[in-house]
């Protein structure tokens, strides 16, 4: 009885002993993963695939020495490393098993390398799902590509002597949620000197881009499954930030004066919680909201107890006039949310943005914006602010104004001797694109856009801007950071893609 179970036992030790002798590492040399990681990880690979069984004995560290041809260090090292994490245990003067009683190990579990692929019980939220449908980007530096800026070697120069002045991290613990002191302060004079805005800093929160802000705002005061209403054709970031966040939307009409109030007015949908507008300037159309229509829009917001959101994106960009002042300024009745940014004005790399809210949302924000990235982060802000506080920026904006002017002007020739067959072109006397429309030669601007991206030009046709099934073709064509050369390039690639889509 004895003289078998003490063969059986020999037998079952054989057998685990050759399977653990069976296993032969591949260390690689040029690998940047250091040798004891990757032989650690090699077994245990081995024991989460179950090649080495629970009570497998690991060869003695000499006799791995010698079969594997590495050091007895590098082994030793190794098998202490599953031993803290569990995988095997150490037996005092018999050596190191894979240890028994782990739970039954799922597939897919990492090697250390690769993620592990999805299997069908993972699931994306319906967000991410929504996100994933919007597209690929598009070509940042194409000719006409939106959101480019002019290099100033002005700025570009003040900008980096600033930033080097902040550059001792001195203060750089956690900081208020709002933003910055000092940016804040500079904002809120900014804006009540040029846009109109009645502000005090303490209502100011700083966000990283107008982009944020539309995120922090939607989940604020729009719950999942109430209605925003945007103007249509809206702009499409913000109307994704709406529906990410769980808003349904309905689009109000715009025509050459903006949003159509006396459409508003006439919607009679489930209640809305907001209304997202651009009045300084809509986006795509370029048009500005008159005077009566803004106090139609505010009459609406207090009537129906809605907010809204004001988008000032490049408003610092008016070529003709006076500029207008900002819908904030002319509400009593504390309604409107103001979204401003530095990406046009400065640069879309420093995501700098803010949102002034009334006095009585301070608190609901305050409480609400650390859950999301807790505090802006301060450099550039610091920079920033400097830059307003120091008065560089009337100086940049008057340098920017003048070279957006000039690009505007050489654009609207180009279009005016090149396209005109097929493009209607008016001079924007605000912001940094064209919207252009059909002559009746192209009914599609998408078949456009995507013609006009195999030439290298990113055209942004207007149509998928729209919530209505009936929209007018256009296409958006931006002039910032554009230069002379790419200017007739670009206009010579678009005579091109007509002529192709005639034919
Ligand atoms: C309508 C509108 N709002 C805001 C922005 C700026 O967004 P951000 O500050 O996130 O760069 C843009 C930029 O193109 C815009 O067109």
């Amino acid at each position: 009885m004895r003289a078998t179970s003490a063969h059986d036992a020999d037998a079952r030790s054989l057998r685990r002993e050759s399977a653990a002798a069976s296993f032969l590492p591949a260390i690689e040399t040029s690998s940047p993963v250091p040798a004891v990681r990757q032989l650690y990880l090699q077994l245990r690979n081995g024991i989460v695939a179950g090649r080495l069984q629970p009570g497998h004995r690991l060869p003695s560290t000499r006799t791995a020495a010698r079969e594997w041809s590495l050091s007895r260090g590098l082994i030793a090292e190794s098998y202490d490393m599953l031993i803290a994490e569990g995988y095997a245990v150490g037996r005092h003067g018999s050596g190191t098993y894979v240890a028994s009683g782990l739970p039954p190990i799922p597939t897919g579990v990492s090697d250390g390398h690769k993620a592990v692929p999805g299997n069908d019980t993972r699931a994306l939220s319906a967000a991410a799902r929504l996100a994933m449908r919007i597209g690929t980007p598009l070509p940042l530096q194409a000719p006409f590509a939106t959101g480019r800026v002019i290099h100033d070697a002005r700025t570009a120069s003040l900008l980096k002597r600033l930033t080097l002045r902040h550059l001792d991290y001195t203060h750089d613990g956690y900081r208020d949620a709002q933003g910055e002191e000092t940016l804040r302060q500079a904002i809120a004079a900014h804006l009540i000197a040029s846009r109109g805005v009645r502000c005090e800093p303490g209502q100011i929160f700083v966000t990283s881009g107008t982009q944020q802000a539309l995120d922090l705002v939607s989940r604020l005061l729009v719950s999942p499954g109430e209605t925003v209403l945007v103007e249509d054709p809206c702009y499409p970031p913000a109307r994704q930030a709406f529906v990410f966040n769980g808003a349904l939307l309905s689009g109000i009409p715009v025509d050459r004066d903006g949003l159509i109030t006396q459409a508003l007015e006439a919607y009679d949908g489930p209640a809305p919680a907001a209304v997202y507008v651009t009045p300084s300037h809509q986006y795509p159309s370029g048009s500005a909201l008159p005077l009566a229509r803004r106090l139609q829009l505010l009459a609406f917001a207090q009537e129906r107890g809605c907010w809204i959101i004001e988008d000032d994106y490049d408003s610092e960009f008016r070529y003709d006039g006076r500029p207008i002042t900002s819908l904030q300024g002319l509400d009593a009745t504390d309604r409107v949310i103001y979204l401003g940014t530095f990406s046009k004005a400065l640069l879309p790399g420093i995501r700098v943005g803010y949102v002034i809210v009334p006095d009585d949302l301070v608190a609901a924000f305050r409480a609400a914006r650390p859950i999301i990235d807790r505090f802006p982060a301060p450099l550039h802000q610091r920079v920033v602010a400097d830059f307003l506080n120091e008065g560089y920026f009337p100086a940049h904006l008057r340098r920017l104004r003048e070279r957006y002017r000039a690009s505007r002007d050489f654009l609207a020739r180009l279009l005016r001797e090149r396209l005109a067959e097929h493009l209607i072109a008016l001079p924007p006397e605000q912001g940094i694109h064209f919207t252009v429309s059909s002559t009746g030669s192209w009914a599609d601007d998408r078949a456009v856009a995507k013609a006009a991206l195999e030439e290298g030009v990113v055209v942004l046709p207007v149509s998928p801007m729209s919530l209505s099934a009936v929209a007018e073709p256009r296409l958006l064509l931006g002039f910032s950071g554009l230069t002379d050369e790419e200017a007739d390039i670009g206009t010579r690639r678009l005579t091109r893609v007509f002529a192709r889509l005639a034919s």
